[in-house]
């Protein structure tokens, strides 16, 4: 892979006794898609404030292209950012607003007017040109926003919440066209987002944060499938956790009891004989049954018909709650399981995450 265009290294902000940014190492590369995602207030503004410039770190590197950028001011630095709430100037017109950034550089003109076409174009804003923010939608305002943001051609361009202010299928809309933009650029995105399922289909690459650190970062597929954590686990997609304990471990493979009694075999030696684990199951790995098998037996207190799936709520007799997830197509003739029926809840060893913290 290419070097990456940015690099932080152990970057570090503390407002008075809270560390808001903690200890963060982070690369991008060239051209990627990058999505960073977490609850409010773990830092992800802070974090990207500081990679532009209008925050300054604690300690830690900023590295652009091999370039310590802690003396450059932001608008020197490659990199531009779209704030949380557009922050358009209301009384300029489409054209002014992204032309903005240009007029301040004192490029030419003749060349701001080809560029401002260019980006009016690239997002679609043909014809409202002339237009002040208080006469769009919120989608063209977002597109605004976004234009203006790329009309200085930034290597980096650095996106708080995109998306918020949009309702969803908006959002759902916006999220392919971003997806193109920063295909047809080629620019580094990073984007910030509370929403999981808008990260996974949009980025290449996700990092999780909680409380000022990166819990994991990697390709979607990689963090939803092998979490490092509970909290990565219950953050990314929905999961169902089951306490259990390790009975034993022999020729790669170890056998665990949960708190129910219902033993299972996994493929895995690295763990400790009566060591406490997690185990790990997404809600579309549940096999549910008629309850006459051995196993984990509950009964159903929720089935909700969602079209494309049937979500399930199944409750424990010591009243956890398990979910699962199963699909509708017409072509199965699985059986449809309602509210008050009795199951029993089966999952195969592969589909099991053991988690240890
Ligand atoms: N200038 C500041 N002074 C003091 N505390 C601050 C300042 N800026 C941010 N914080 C605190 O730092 C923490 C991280 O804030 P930040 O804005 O980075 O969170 P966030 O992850 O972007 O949250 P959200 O998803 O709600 O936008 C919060 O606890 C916040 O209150
Ligand atoms: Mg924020």
């Amino acid at each position: 892979m290419a070097d990456p265009i940015l690099r932080l290294s152990r970057l570090t902000k503390t407002f008075g006794p809270l560390k808001a940014v903690d200890g963060v190492s982070l690369e991008i590369h060239p051209g990627e898609f990058f999505a960073l995602l977490g609850p409010s207030g773990c830092g992800k503004t802070t974090l990207m404030r500081m990679i532009a410039g209008f925050e300054t770190p604690d300690s830690g590197l900023i590295d652009m292209e091999g370039r310590d950028l802690t003396p450059v001011p932001p608008h020197r630095r490659p990199v531009n950012m779209m704030f949380q709430s557009y922050a358009l100037f209301p009384h300029m017109s489409v054209e002014r607003n992204i032309a903005f950034g240009l007029v301040q550089e004192g490029m030419p003109k003749a060349e701001i007017a080809k560029r401002v076409t260019d980006m009016i174009d690239l997002v679609q804003l043909g014809g409202m040109a002339a237009r002040r923010p208080d006469q769009l939608s919120g989608g063209q305002k977002q597109r605004v926003a976004l234009a203006r943001a790329l009309a200085k051609r930034p290597k980096l361009l650095l996106l708080d919440e995109p998306l918020a202010a949009l309702d969803r299928k908006l959002r759902e809309e916006t999220q392919f066209e971003l997806m193109r933009i920063q295909r047809e650029l080629g620019t580094s995105f990073m984007v910030v987002t509370h929403d999981q399922d808008e990260a996974m289909a949009m980025a290449q690459r996700i990092a999780v944060m909680r409380n000022g650190v990166i819990e994991q970062s990697g390709a979607p597929h990689q963090v939803y499938r092998e979490p490092a954590n509970r909290f990565v686990a219950g953050f990314i997609g929905k999961v169902n956790l089951f306490d259990a304990k390790v009975l034993a471990v022999a020729f790669g493979r170890t056998r665990l009891a949960l708190t129910s009694g219902v033993e299972i075999n996994i493929e895995r030696s690295d763990l400790a004989v009566g060591a406490q684990a997690t185990l790990a199951v997404r809600p579309e790995d549940i096999a549910l049954g008629s309850a006459n098998a051995a196993g984990l037996i509950g009964e159903v207190v929720d089935a909700v018909f969602l079209g494309e799936t049937s979500q399930l709520r199944v409750q424990l007799p010591d009243g956890a709650i398990v979910q699962a997830a199963r699909m509708n197509a017409r072509a199965s003739d699985t059986r449809q399981f309602m509210r008050g029926d009795r199951v029993s809840i089966g999952f195969a060893p592969s589909a099991v995450r053991v988690l240890l913290s």
